[in-house]
């Protein structure tokens, strides 16, 4: 692995986050200033970062923008001042539990500070690179227990995986691709199959071009193209990330990832899902209670600027959808692999 080309997808520097334009890449390698928590909601909202705990880690640095823009002495007050601060940036995107557990965790890092005003903010900026640093560990955790529990056999593997669950969704390692990394790094890795993820292409855009930086050998499919690659034999195991896992071991993940896991069935090819414990709502009993985004129709009317189809038709742009905890055959965590049902096991360890 050539460390060189890390990706950070959130940066903090001086006194505010660099974020890469995720909507630029690959063409353009752009970096955009935030020094705003409003500014941050938009960033997330139009994906200019985007990945269920990238998303967590920029929501705990917009509470921190957010807290900084408060001025008053009173706590109470700017207890509920900042709680306006995360209302809004809770409203961005609505799948991806990392927002949610990242802003409570920032809510309650304030709320059991004690002390000035400019200590409470000094604590939340800490917290926020704090959650940071964790995601960065955490996911080379998943990487390495992902690369344990993947199929001995053969010696380098074929995987297959959805989206971008990379370091650009990440604080800069990945959770499925950061077991293709791990397995690429200890020469366990044949190749990467990549589903190009439409309608936003994270796949071919994304994931594509962080494989490409780091000499990973990646071969670009359309979704179409996935269960015909699993008939003829080309994948050993289908690795993908989620954006919230329920109590069951339910995962929401990027649409389309549950047609690939009923495929895998069908194909008994391996199924994993590589998520921090921050992604699961243990909340939450079963995944038909995960609301699902629903974004807007230009991203299925068009591709890029080009429309695509005869003036007339409705849309339908579901963001996710759901595979039942049955067609998973194991959670990747930072705490090792388990069985869905076993998952619940884990609730002690998580962290708010
Ligand atoms: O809409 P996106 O691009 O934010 O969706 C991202 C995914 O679905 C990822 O697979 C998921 O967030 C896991 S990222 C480690």
């Amino acid at each position: 692995m050539n460390l060189t080309n890390q990706v950070f997808p959130v940066i903090w520097q001086d006194d505010h986050v660099w974020l890469i334009d995720q909507n630029r890449l690959p063409g353009e390698y752009d970096l955009v200033q935030i020094s705003r928590s409003d500014d941050m909601a938009v960033a997330i909202k139009t994906m200019i970062v985007r990945g269920a705990p990238a998303i967590g880690v920029a929501a705990a640095y917009g509470m921190y923008l957010g807290a900084r823009e408060i001025i008053t002495a009173d706590r109470d007050q700017f207890l509920a001042r900042l709680e306006a601060v995360a209302k809004i940036l809770r409203e961005t995107r609505p799948t991806a539990v990392n927002l949610f557990w990242a802003i409570a965790r920032m809510m309650k890092v304030a709320r059991q500070t004690i002390g000035p005003i400019a200590h409470i903010k000094q604590t939340l900026l800490d917290a926020a690179q704090a959650i940071q640093a964790e995601d960065l560990q955490t996911c080379q955790a998943i990487g390495d227990h992902g690369l344990d529990a993947l199929p001995q056999t053969p010696a380098r593997l074929r995987l297959l995986t959805h989206c971008n669950a990379g370091a650009l969704a990440t604080a800069g390692y990945g959770t499925a691709l950061g077991v293709v990394r791990s397995a690429w790094r200890d020469d366990r890795l044949e190749r990467v199959y990549a589903d190009e993820t439409r309608p936003r292409l994270q796949g071919a855009r994304l994931t594509a071009w962080e494989c490409v930086q780091e000499g990973i050998p990646i071969t670009l499919i359309t979704d179409s193209m996935a269960a015909h690659c699993m008939q003829q034999g080309m994948v050993d195991a289908v690795v993908v990330g989620a954006d919230r896992i329920t109590a069951n071991g339910d995962a929401a993940n990027k649409i389309g990832t549950y047609s690939l896991a009923l495929v895998a069935k069908a194909h008994s090819i391996p199924f994993f899902v590589a998520a921090p414990l921050s992604t699961v709502d243990f909340a939450l009993s079963e995944g038909s209670h995960i609301p699902i985004e629903e974004r807007d129709s230009d991203e299925v009317r068009q591709i890029g600027e080009t429309v695509i189809c005869p003036v007339g038709v409705d849309f339908y742009n579901p963001a996710f959808d759901v595979t039942p905890a049955a067609l998973i055959t194991a959670i990747f965590t930072e705490h090792g692999a388990v069985k869905p049902h076993e998952l619940i096991h884990l609730k002690p360890k998580q962290v708010l």
